[in-house]
């Protein structure tokens, strides 16, 4: 994205909901699945936090301390203003320069380990867990065979590497961790938490007179949100409660 794409993007996503589909409601069943497998007073990261929504969550939930990570410094401050917690600007590939190995009891992660594939995403932030420590994630996968040419077509060109829910299970066990819990995200959590607020925001924004660049990322949420409502179906996010074996 050039920069004033990315401007325009961070006028839509301007941290006034969450960056991707989920809930208040998801994060705290799929935190009540991890919590059995947990002590007290735990070391906890959220990986790609966006604007703290699961942070304010986890932040009612944890009996410990939670950082909260992204390299959005919009978000951060937002973040740091609202909630109290400790946020660091650092990329989720690079985990090692801002913390050492074996911090975290937990380490969290809605809709963002896409960034860095989820084999690359797991092998790096196994580091810098604890002995017996969770990750509780949501990631994108096929949840249903046999998807139309018109929506692979799409993901083909906005997200090669989307997955099957069983093969996203396998990269688990082959690096190294085995499944406590996993559920599908309701869709709910794409349409009301996030599509609706995302067509508000453009409906907002299309009052201004758009650049063609502007109309072009307005342009391409539309088709991202158009094809949800014709196939959403046949995609999700499946959110994992994993540990090492
Ligand atoms: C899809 S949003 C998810 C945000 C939030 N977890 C949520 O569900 O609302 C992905 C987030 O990852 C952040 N991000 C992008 N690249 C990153 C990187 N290399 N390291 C850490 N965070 C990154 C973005 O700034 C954005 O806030």
């Amino acid at each position: 994205m050039d920069k004033e794409m990315m401007e325009f993007f961070f006028k839509i996503h301007n941290g006034d909901f969450r960056g991707g589909p989920g809930s208040d409601i998801s994060t705290e069943r799929a935190y009540n699945s991890a919590k059995g497998f947990l002590g007290k007073n735990i070391s906890v990261l959220d990986i790609g936090a966006g604007s703290g929504f699961q942070t304010r969550v986890l932040k009612k939930l944890v009996d410990g301390k939670i950082t909260a990570l992204d390299t959005t410094e919009i978000y951060l401050t937002k973040i740091k203003r609202e909630t109290g917690v400790e946020t660091v600007n650092c990329s989720m590939d690079s985990l090692e320069k801002s913390f050492s190995h074996a911090s975290f009891d937990l380490i969290w992660s809605e809709g963002a380990v896409y960034i860095m594939g989820l084999a690359n995403g797991l092998k790096h932030w196994k580091l810098f867990l604890k002995q017996g420590g969770i990750i509780g994630f949501s990631h994108i996968s096929w949840i249903q065979d046999n998807p139309p040419k018109e929506l692979l077509d799409y993901w083909e060109e906005n997200y090669p590497q989307i997955t099957t829910l069983d093969e996203n299970k396998k990269i688990i066990d082959e690096e190294g961790y085995e499944i406590k819990d996993y559920f599908i995200l309701p869709s709910t959590d794409w349409t009301k938490n996030y599509y609706e607020k995302i067509s508000e925001r453009l409906g907002m924004l299309e009052k201004n007179k758009l650049s063609p660049v502007e109309k072009d990322v307005v342009e391409m949420h539309r088709e991202e949100m158009e094809m949800y409502d014709k196939y959403g179906d046949y995609y999700g996010y499946v959110f994992f409660i994993i540990s090492l074996k």
